[in-house]
């Protein structure tokens, strides 16, 4: 890291952060864009991951979700969120804000002691009728997450009406929890450092989030091993993984 970025990171007192599926890959859950294995290597995430393929085939989706639920409940946060939970409660401490935005389903940051402004795509861990909406509870999923679930089966109905649960996670085509995008929004006009974490910069209107730190000239830093879509945006690229950079860049706030 730069001493000129390393002074722009410690003279931070409101930052916001956006982070992406890179983020949790060093704790084993593969990334979206990523090839999947086993039974589903014919099928992308993307293809997955709207209405339409819930309706056209709920039980294939409804098991891919949950076999993601349990490899989400196998893993560990890593360092990568350790280090934003450990520069969040430094930052509260000295009287500043570290917001951390996701569009992440998991709960790792969570787990790694940080609080979430907001999830823009939901939780994994939730579950809503398809038809009423209404959230239900389910027991964790009983197979190995690290093993791929043998067969698809149907996804349980609602205790409400007979419809039938879906995952409480946002799909391609649907709309984003307007409080959520707000709140990301608002933190991101007030920032005075911004960064985003291992996020393709792909999938909108995240992607556009960051992007609004342009409107004050607020410094903005990529973390991501790879080249995106919005690192041309970027004042600053860590090209390395969030476990190492992001540890680095909570050091240079001290
Ligand atoms: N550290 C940081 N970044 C990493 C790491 C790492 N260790 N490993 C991979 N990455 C980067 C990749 O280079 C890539 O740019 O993480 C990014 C992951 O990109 P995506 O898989 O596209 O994930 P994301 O941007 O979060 O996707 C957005 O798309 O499928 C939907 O709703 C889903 O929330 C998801 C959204």
């Amino acid at each position: 890291m730069t001493e000129e970025l390393a002074e722009v990171v410690r003279s931070a007192s409101r930052v916001a952060v956006l982070t992406g599926a890179g983020i949790s890959a060093e704790s084993g859950v593969p990334t979206f864009r990523e090839a999947q294995t086993g039974l589903w290597e014919q099928f992308s995430a993307e293809d997955l991951a709207t209405p339409e393929a819930f309706h056209q085939a709920p039980a294939l989706v409804w098991t891919w979700y949950r076999w993601r639920q349990a490899l989400i409940l196998q893993v560990d946060p890593n360092p990568g969120h350790t280090a934003l939970a450990r520069w969040q409660r430094q930052l509260g401490a000295a009287g500043g804000d570290l917001s951390i935005t996701t569009q992440n389903v998991d709960d790792l940051h969570e787990r790694a002691g940080a609080q979430v402004l907001a999830h823009l795509h939901g939780s994994i861990f939730d579950h809503r009728c398809a038809e009423c909406s209404q959230l239900a509870d389910l027991p964790e999923p009983d197979y190995d997450g690290l093993v791929l679930p043998p067969e698809p089966t149907d996804p349980p109905s609602c205790g409400e009406c007979g419809g039938t649960l879906r995952p409480g996670v946002v799909w391609f085509g649907e709309m984003l929890p307007v409080d959520a995008f707000d709140s990301a929004a608002a933190t991101i006009r007030s920032a005075d450092l911004v960064v985003v974490a291992g996020t393709s910069g792909i999938v909108q209107p995240a992607a556009s989030l960051p992007l609004l730190a342009l409107e004050r000239g607020t410094p903005l830093v990529e973390v991501n091993p790879e080249e995106t879509d919005i690192s041309d945006a970027m004042d600053y690229c860590l090209r390395g993984p969030s476990g190492t950079m992001l540890p680095a860049l909570a050091d240079a706030a001290l």
